[in-house]
This record gives structure tokens, C-alpha cells and sequence, in this order.
């Protein structure tokens, strides 16, 4: 038996912010930001949070699967903005789904969050612990950006994106994952500080720094190496794949994959341009718009990618 995705949903925030209306209150414009990114706009919260989003997600992705919240064992959000330290996001989804018999926690693996949830779920189901799970990448990237800084904060939007996954058939043929600590410091965001009596000198809040030029090299290198072990341990051709859905950072970087892996970039559905980048949700919205687009046929072979801080990557391969 495999896991298999079985429903997919995702959830962006109502409020359209278009590269020039950044332009209006910062010193950038449309041609720098979409030039080097592919971002157009992207969507920003005012009331939506990490939670109502991860659970209009959810809830769409259970519609998606034909599924009742009774039916679901495990709930595993990938976040780095979770609306609370404690409770975490999956247990707050889980109570506003009322999905009483899951176990609910959330994982902190930045942009391959997604990634690693599928690969947590994979692991308790393929053991038969347990037969269903949720999995969620979901952000409000928006919090922890600089506003003053335009290097980083043009990049990143909000949004969550779900999966339903079960055991089947067929689903996920093979799986890499990794990480290296050691060039962590390249995207960074320090969580809150000790402000306890004794310390004397309580900093200011921080908010995320990237080293664009690093993360762009570790990116164009890791990903494609990742997609190409993981092709190969499916038994099959970068030619069989019908589609590469890549976290979505930047066109250049997913350019760049694509002629690394000499596929054609017809094969590599973006969102970039109406979301930005969202971390952990960038590839569940986009496996879910891909869905519901009608591009996702049972049999094809798709691959996922995900990558970013930590730092961290995973890539699967899928039959539909
Ligand atoms: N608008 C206008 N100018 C900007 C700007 C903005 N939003 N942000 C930075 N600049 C300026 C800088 O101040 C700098 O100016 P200077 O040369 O006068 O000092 C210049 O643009 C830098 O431009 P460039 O050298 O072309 O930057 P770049 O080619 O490295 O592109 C990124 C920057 C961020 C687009 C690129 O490095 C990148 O995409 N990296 C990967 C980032 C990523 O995907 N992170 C998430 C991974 S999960």
C-alpha cells in the first residue's frame, strides 16, 4: 500500500497587493520585483489568520476527498508563523474540525514544511498506525517580515494549502529529504527574545533576513540533485514525469531547475505570480490549483520539491 493524496484545498487571504501598490509606500517597482522574481502580487492578511486560513484549507481539501472530520487520525501543520507558541495551529484545526480522535502537532521545516509533513504522514501510515491523515502548510509570512526592508519583504505572501492523504494502491513512489544546520544562517528569523527580570537588556523583536545570492546558489543545486535521486529511486526518467510542482520562491530559480533537469518548463506549473512566495504553503496551493484546474490525471507521475531555512529540502514523487 502507498500514501496516497486522496483531496487537496487551499485558503488565501482576501486582500489583492499588487507590486505597484508596494511601490506606492516603499522605494521598488514592478519591473525590478517581477523581473528577477516572477512576483506580480500577492495576497496579505487583515482579519485571516494562520488557523481560519489552515481550516478553510482543510475544509476544502476534505470536500475534495469526500471525507468527514470523524474519518481523520493524524493532523500535521508545516508553519514557522503559527498564530500561537502553544496551542499549535494542527490543534487548533483540529478543534475547529472537530476531528476529536486526531493526533495533532505542527513541524517547523520553513519552505519544505509540506514536504516534511508528507513524509511524517507516510511514515505512521505506511507502519498502520495510522489510515488518514491531514497534512497543512500554511503562513502569515507577513508578521515576520521587515517592511522597512524591500531586499526581503517584496518576496513573501500568505496563504495555507491542505492534502488529504490515505493508504491506496498506489501515491508516493519515493522520497529525499535533508537538511544542513551549518548554512543556516542564510535565512534567518529569531523567535522571541528572554525578557526575564534578570536580563538587562531586552532586543527588539526580529524579523526574517536572507542572504538572496546564497539561497539562490543552495536552491539551483540541491533541487535538482533532490529530484533527480528521487526519480531514479521511482524506477523512472525525468522524462516520465508529467509535472515538477516546485516550491515557489522564484522563476529564476525554477528556470533554472528545469534546464538543470532538461525538462521543459511547460512542465513546471507556477503560482508565483499571484502569491509570492509562501513558505510552507506554496506547494500544497499549488498541487491544489493544479487539482482543480483539472491538470492532475490518475497514473501521471508528479514530483514535489520543497526547500528553504533551516536549511532544509524534500522532493517526492508521485503516481496521481
Ligand atoms: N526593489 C528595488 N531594488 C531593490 C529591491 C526592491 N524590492 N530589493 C533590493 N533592491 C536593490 C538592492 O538594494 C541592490 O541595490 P544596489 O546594487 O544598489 O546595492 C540591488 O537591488 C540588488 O539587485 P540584484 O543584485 O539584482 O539582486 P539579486 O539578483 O541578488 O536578486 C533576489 C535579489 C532576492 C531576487 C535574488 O537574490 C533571489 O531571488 N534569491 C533567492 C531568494 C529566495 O528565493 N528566497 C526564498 C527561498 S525559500
Amino acid at each position: 500500500m502507498k500514501t496516497r493524496i486522496i483531496g487537496t484545498g487551499s485558503c488565501l487571504p482576501d486582500m489583492v497587493v499588487t507590486n505597484d501598490a508596494l511601490s506606492a509606500i516603499m522605494d521598488t517597482s514592478d519591473e525590478w520585483i517581477s523581473s528577477r522574481t516572477g512576483i506580480r502580487e500577492r495576497r496579505l492578511v487583515k482579519e485571516e489568520t494562520t488557523t481560519s486560513m489552515s481550516v478553510a484549507a482543510a475544509k476544502r481539501a476534505m470536500e475534495n476527498a469526500g471525507i468527514t472530520a470523524q474519518e481523520i487520525d493524524l493532523i500535521i501543520v508545516g508553519t514557522i508563523t503559527g498564530d500561537y507558541v502553544t496551542p499549535s495551529t494542527a490543534c487548533q484545526v483540529q478543534a475547529a474540525l472537530g476531528a476529536g480522535k486526531a493526533v495533532a502537532f505542527d513541524i517547523n521545516a520553513a519552505c519544505s514544511g509540506f514536504l516534511f509533513a508528507l513524509h511524517i504522514a507516510d511514515a505512521y501510515l505506511k507502519s498502520g498506525i495510522y489510515k488518514t491523515a491531514l497534512i497543512l502548510g500554511a503562513e502569515t509570512l507577513s508578521k515576520i517580515m521587515n517592511w522597512n526592508d524591500r531586499s526581503t519583504c517584496v518576496l513573501f505572501g500568505d496563504g495555507a494549502g491542505a492534502a488529504v492523504v490515505r493508504s491506496e494502491r498506489t501515491g508516493l513512489l519515493a522520497y529525499d529529504q535533508g537538511s544542513d544546520g551549518a548554512r543556516g544562517a542564510v535565512l534567518t528569523c529569531r523567535n522571541r527574545e528572554n525578557n526575564n527580570p534578570y536580563v538587562k537588556n531586552p532586543v527588539e523583536p526580529d524579523y526574517t533576513k536572507m542572504d538572496g545570492q546564497e539561497v539562490y546558489k543552495f536552491a539551483v543545486t540541491t533541487v535538482p540533485a533532490s529530484i533527480k535521486k528521487v526519480v531514479e529511486e521511482a524506477g523512472l526518467t525525468i522524462e516520465d514525469i508529467d509535472y515538477f510542482a516546485l516550491h515557489q520562491a522564484n522563476i529564476r530559480i525554477i528556470q533554472s531547475v528545469a534546464k538543470r533537469l532538461k525538462a521543459p518548463e511547460t512542465k513546471f506549473p507556477t503560482s508565483l505570480d499571484h502569491c509570492g512566495n509562501i513558505s510552507a504553503a506554496s506547494v500544497p496551493i499549488l498541487l491544489d490549483e493544479m487539482n482543480r484546474k483539472g491538470l492532475l490525471k490518475p497514473g501521471m507521475k508528479i514530483v514535489l520539491s520543497g526547500f528553504g531555512g533551516g536549511l532544509t529540502w524534500g522532493s517526492a514523487v508521485l503516481e496521481w
